[in-house]
């Protein structure tokens, strides 16, 4: 008399099913584990408000800045007067200490032209408006210049009271310890008068 191991099987095709049947449900097996997980790391719109930050600037005039905080930094908004835009781009790029234009909204290496200062992530520029990081690349202190009254520097942008640092109507490092151009923050304008930054 023979016995039957029930584990084997010497039918080939039911065999074969039973293979691909146990690796198809493993795998949805791993699928339903990995599926909250994966669902867990994505953003939930509260986190993703917190990444990004609108301003209404309508009551901005022109000449006046702003400061909000994005991210827990600081970062500045000036509506430019022609005047400060013409200084601005009639400056060479030689003439500056850093030529990176150091905008999270172009690629790494543009050159630091007035234009490339003040392009958003639509690639489109608004001389009118300049958004910046507040914070001065030396040591990391809040540079004045944005509220009325405080001291622009000798290149009518911003002055960093810390070291002596001196930004121009772009915000670029013009005089002093700061190596490096004050940095343009990943922005769009989402309509006239609304930014939107990070
Ligand atoms: S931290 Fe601004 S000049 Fe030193």
């Amino acid at each position: 008399m023979t016995t039957s191991d029930p584990t084997q099987n010497s039918d080939p095709n039911r065999r074969d099913f039973i293979h691909i049947f146990s690796i198809a449900a493993t795998a949805v097996g791993s699928a339903a584990v990995v599926w909250p997980l994966v669902h867990q790391m994505n953003p939930d719109a509260s986190v993703l408000a917190l990444s990004t930050k609108e301003v209404d600037l309508s009551a901005v005039e022109v000449g006046q800045a702003i400061k909000v905080f994005w991210q827990g930094k600081p970062v500045f908004i000036r509506k430019r007067t022609p005047a400060e835009i013409e200084a601005a781009e009639a400056t060479p790029l030689s003439a500056l200490v850093d030529d990176n234009a150091r905008n999270a909204n172009l690629q790494s290496g543009a050159e630091a032209s007035d234009n490339a200062r003040t392009t958003s992530a639509d690639g489109k520029a608004t001389p009118e408006w300049l958004v910046l990081v507040g914070v001065c690349t030396h040591l990391g202190c809040i540079p004045l210049g944005t509220s009325s009254g405080e001291n622009k520097g000798d290149y009518g942008g911003w002055f960093c009271p810390c070291h002596g640092s001196h930004y121009d109507t772009a915000g670029r490092i013009r005089k002093g310890p700061a190596p490096e151009n004050l940095a343009v923050p990943p922005f769009e304008f989402v309509s006239d008068t609304v930014v939107r930054i990070g």
